[in-house]
């Protein structure tokens, strides 16, 4: 059994590929969603990825598993998996969803791998080491387009709908131009790929983001600590931007605390 970063690394990109294969094939088929919230749902394919992801990596490593779906504890070497980011739009047949696998070493994210199946483009990072898309080192945008930033701001229900209202309203104040497309995770890799110039969301959970947060800080981006303060069980704030706009987009967010 190998027990190195690299073979983590190599073995996620070929994790996530199968995995969002799966799910990519199981689309045309898909039953009834259950809903976890009225705006929350969970499909047959996103507990069959996730138990596929679960098995190979326990099978192969031996290592703890934290899932969205079936949970986890956490440990010294835990690998961080949202079988399928975006549910919702997976539903709704967009191509705005995505697999997102993360692998944490002593509260550490080392490897970060998303892969969005409708358009075969496969994000990966492991720490130091750069961030790349389809086997291509990505960069965040330096807001080379030379226009008003433009950011996704993500929201769930788990954060009252008055403080994602009062969020918009900083933005627009901070002279950021936003938009929300349903997958943070999708959202945090395209930050990395400099399709966005930044990511706020008051609240995620650790699938969501961890792999986006190291591809967006692997490539050349601002991000916060989400690991702080239990971010892993708990969940945290997420901001990811291009450097340029990092202390703007760090103001907006963090109005709260
Ligand atoms: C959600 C998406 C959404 C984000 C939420 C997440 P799911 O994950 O990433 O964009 O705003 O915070 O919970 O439910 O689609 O896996
Ligand atoms: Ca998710």
């Amino acid at each position: 059994m190998t027990q190195s970063v690299q073979d983590r690394l190599e073995f996620a990109i070929a994790l996530a590929a199968k995995a969002g294969a799966l799910a990519a094939s199981m689309r045309a088929g898909l039953g009834r969603p259950d809903a976890k919230s009225p705006i929350d749902f969970c499909t047959e394919a996103d507990r069959a990825v996730e138990r596929l992801v679960t098995e190979q990596i326990r099978t192969r490593f031996g290592d703890a598993v934290i899932g969205e779906e079936y949970g986890g504890a956490a440990s010294d070497s835990v690998w961080v998996v949202d079988p399928i980011d975006g549910t919702n739009e997976y539903i709704h047949a967009t191509r705005r969803w995505c697999v997102s696998i993360a692998y944490v070493r002593a509260g550490v994210t080392e490897v970060g791998v998303i892969y969005a199946a409708s358009d075969d483009r496969l994000f990966s990072a492991r720490r130091g080491e750069g961030a790349f898309l389809n086997g291509r080192r990505m960069a965040v945008s330096g807001l080379a387009h030379g226009s008003v930033p433009v950011i996704e701001a993500g929201w769930s229900d788990r954060v009252p709908i008055g403080d994602y209202a009062a969020l918009l309203q900083r933005l627009e104040a901070l002279g950021f131009e936003f938009r929300r497309h349903g997958s943070g995770a999708l959202a945090l890799a395209e930050v990395a790929a400099g399709l966005n110039d930044g990511y706020v969301e008051l609240h995620m959970n650790a699938w969501d983001a961890l792999a986006g947060l190291l591809l967006a800080h692997e490539a050349g981006g601002v991000v916060n600590d989400f690991l702080a303060d239990d971010g892993l069980t708990k969940g945290n704030l997420v901001v990811a931007c291009t450097p340029e706009i990092g202390d703007r987009l760090m103001e907006a967010a963090r109005w709260r605390s």
